[in-house]
């Protein structure tokens, strides 16, 4: 079955087209440029850039198919978790083409589009240990096959990419800043400046990060004008290097527990290089084995959404037209 998959919960519109062995395209508009004067995302021109792209970006991953809307036989689409108004401009999409073309429809989770995203690019043997780290979600999942999850924890206040992304606005970085500080702390010891490691009682897996962003708001406020600028390296890399430690320490700690021999590392954050690596030399002490994907199937993409919406569809699952976009939809215990 060829799928297209639609994906438009956050700042990025993506169309894919998967066959149920090779992706065929997969097409990212990003909208960074947009919300980076705000320092994040505005709802309202994430909405509105979505109904300006998703036509272009659909045309374009058919055309990059070499297929046109008739030769597709099934659509997926990212139901939730996001934003209301922009998962709703990728549903109405959906919905509209599936109608039109009567062909089936399924709406999927983006979280565990990110969870499986590995499975695109890697045969994983089940159960691995999923990590997903984003600007929105940051958990702990045994991922046992396609639609059999088990959640073991969560942050309790924000995200790792939030935590980052924070960090960069009052850095003056821009948005999003993690790249950014990927790049930056590579320039200087992470050690030079030390930043504390959240602390948490009870929720053995669960992680905080807002204690981080308060120690740094507090530290530039109290060596005052010029700081942030003349240690800004040493900054971007004690920062990183407690969001890196707190993620490799929890991660590694649950998949010992749990007698998993595999980590998968998904989201956004999951390109940084400095996670990538600790992670890699923490598993490895104990035969655990660290897997990612490439970084294009780390950051929000739609390939996940038509992989994953495949596997569905030919299970027999559909959506109906009366689907609606769910806005907070944690991935159930299934
Ligand atoms: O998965 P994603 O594209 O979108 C969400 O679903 O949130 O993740 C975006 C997050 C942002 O917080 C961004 O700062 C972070 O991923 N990010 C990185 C890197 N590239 C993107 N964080 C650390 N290092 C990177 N290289
Ligand atoms: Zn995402």
């Amino acid at each position: 079955m060829i799928v297209l998959g639609i994906e438009s919960s956050c700042d990025e519109t993506a169309a894919s087209v998967f066959d149920g062995k090779r992706i065929l395209s997969d097409i990212v508009s990003s909208q960074t440029e947009i919300h980076n004067k705000y320092g994040g995302i505005v709802p309202e021109l994430a909405s509105r850039r979505h109904m300006e792209m998703i036509l272009p970006v659909v045309h374009e991953a058919l055309r990059v198919a070499g297929l046109t809307l008739s030769e597709i036989e099934g659509i997926a689409v990212t139901q939730g978790p996001g934003l209301i108004g922009a998962l709703l401009v990728g549903i109405s999409f959906a919905k509209a083409a599936a109608y039109a073309k009567n062909l089936p429809l399924v709406g999927v989770n983006h979280i565990e589009g990110h969870l499986t995203a590995i499975l695109l690019e890697e045969e994983v043997k089940m159960p691995y240990l999923g990590l997903i780290v984003s600007g929105g979600h940051t958990s702990l999942y045994i991922v046992r096959a396609i639609g059999s999850y088990h959640h073991l924890g969560s942050t309790r206040d924000d995200a790792a990419g939030e935590a980052l992304d924070k960090a960069g606005k009052l850095l003056g970085l821009g948005y999003p800043a993690g790249a950014t500080i990927d790049r930056l702390a590579k320039e200087a010891d992470p050690k030079g400046i030390k930043f504390p490691r959240a602390v948490i009682h009870g929720g053995a897996y669960d992680f905080s990060f807002s204690g981080l962003k308060t120690f740094l708001t507090n530290l530039v406020r109290k060596e005052g004008v010029g700081f942030a600028e003349r240690r800004l390296n040493e900054i971007a890399s004690g920062y990183l290097e407690a969001v890196v430690d707190m993620l490799v320490d929890k991660t590694v700690k649950a998949a010992r527990e749990n007698h998993l021999g595999t980590i998968v590392l998904a989201g956004g954050v999951a390109a940084n290089s400095r996670l990538r690596q600790k992670m890699k030399d923490a598993g490895g002490e104990f035969g655990i084995g660290v897997l990612h994907p490439s970084i294009p199937l780390c950051t929000d993409n739609a390939a996940m959404i038509a992989h994953l919406g495949h596997s569905y569809l030919a299970t027999g699952k559909r959506s109906g037209l009366d689907m609606n976009g769910i806005p907070d939809w944690p991935l159930p215990d299934m």
